[in-house]
């Protein structure tokens, strides 16, 4: 028999998911995803894997078939825990590279290899040298959203929920910031520490507007406009809250107000809605296409095929992997 048809087996098995997906995802999608859903979850189980699953990741996955979920910083941190032979990470190629340098002797698995990210393709390690050569003696703070050569290149790593910690506890002046322009200026208006910044962005983030922002205000009185970081500098200016992707998520369960608008990726307004049902989410959508390349036949084949292996030149990665490890000492 085929393994993907929706039997009353499946129906039964998948029934928890159903109950927390249906306000989401439409019943005429629910046949299609469960019998993945179910054998997606077997097959961890045969196999002793885990799935990493970011925020932005499409609801049938984060609260289908995920073990962990969170946001970049969370899942590297949950990456030095994990007591698995396999790691599958479902979010984008960088996330996967950092999990692999925390876990350099397991398999760690991205199910597409085009799930890229417009930050980390818009820098190299040539790139960071020469801003190096051009502030001497300036500590570089890189975010994760870089590749393993930049995270080579890089004194300390940051993600958008810590950046301002991590370059506050350098102790220094200036700082060089890469990649990301906006996240830059950010942590600029955040701290007294100079940055000197690569002008990288989120094609993702960097579409949003204060205009759109007030048109969101006037057309919904009362309402709470969140953002993430990576948006530009009037968005920010805009916002009631800037966080990162979990920060975002907090600081809907600590505020629970009647009417929100979350200016990021718009799969995260879909998997926070199950989880506050009084909360109107006014959602607009801006997809990130690296992402979404992450499907659950996709996540089925990794586990199926051990597709596609992690693999980090070792000499990068002993120094790529300093720069993460310093990062997650800071907060400890
Ligand atoms: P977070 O660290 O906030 O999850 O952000 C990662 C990311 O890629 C946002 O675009
Ligand atoms: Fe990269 Fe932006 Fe996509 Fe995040 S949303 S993975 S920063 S392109």
């Amino acid at each position: 028999m085929n393994e993907l048809q929706f039997t009353p087996e499946v129906e039964q098995i998948t029934a928890t998911a159903y109950e927390r997906l249906k306000g989401v995802i439409p019943d005429i999608e629910w046949p299609v995803h469960a019998p993945y859903i179910a054998a997606i979850n077997k097959l961890k189980r045969e196999k002793n894997a885990v799935l990493l699953v970011h925020n932005y990741q499409t609801p049938e996955i984060f609260h289908g078939v995920a073990d962990f979920v969170g946001d970049s910083l969370a899942l590297a941190r949950k990456a030095t825990e994990v007591d698995a032979d396999i790691i599958v990470q479902c979010g984008v190629h960088f996330m996967a590279e950092t999990t692999k340098l925390l876990n350099p002797d397991k398999t760690v698995l991205i199910p597409d290899l085009g799930a890229g990210c417009s930050l980390a393709a818009s820098i190299t390690a040539a790139n960071v040298r020469k801003m190096r050569a051009d502030n001497p003696g300036v500590p570089v703070v890189s975010y994760v959203n870089t590749t393993a050569e930049v995270k080579a290149e890089t004194d300390v790593c940051c993600t958008s929920a810590n950046a301002v910690e991590v370059v506050e506890s350098l102790g220094v002046d200036k700082v060089i910031f890469t990649p990301d322009g906006y996240l830059a200026q950010y942590v600029a208006t955040q701290t007294d520490v100079e940055i000197v910044y690569w002008e990288g962005a989120c094609e993702v983030h960097e579409r949003f507007t204060g205009t759109e922002l007030r048109e969101y205000r006037k057309g919904y009185p009362g309402i709470q406009v969140i953002a993430h970081p990576e948006c530009p500098p009037d968005v920010l200016e805009e916002a009631d809250f800037v966080g990162s992707t979990s920060g975002m998520i907090n600081h809907v369960g600590e505020v629970r107000p009647k009417q929100i608008v979350m200016i990021t990726e718009c799969s995260m307004s879909d998997n926070v809605a199950v989880e506050f049902p009084d909360v109107e989410f006014i959602r607009p959508c801006n997809l990130c296409p690296y992402m979404k390349t992450i499907t659950l036949p996709k996540i089925l084949e990794a586990l199926q095929h051990m597709r596609y292996p992690v693999e980090i030149e070792p000499e990068i990665a002993a120094k790529a992997r300093l720069s993460v490890a310093r990062m997650l000492e800071i907060g400890r």
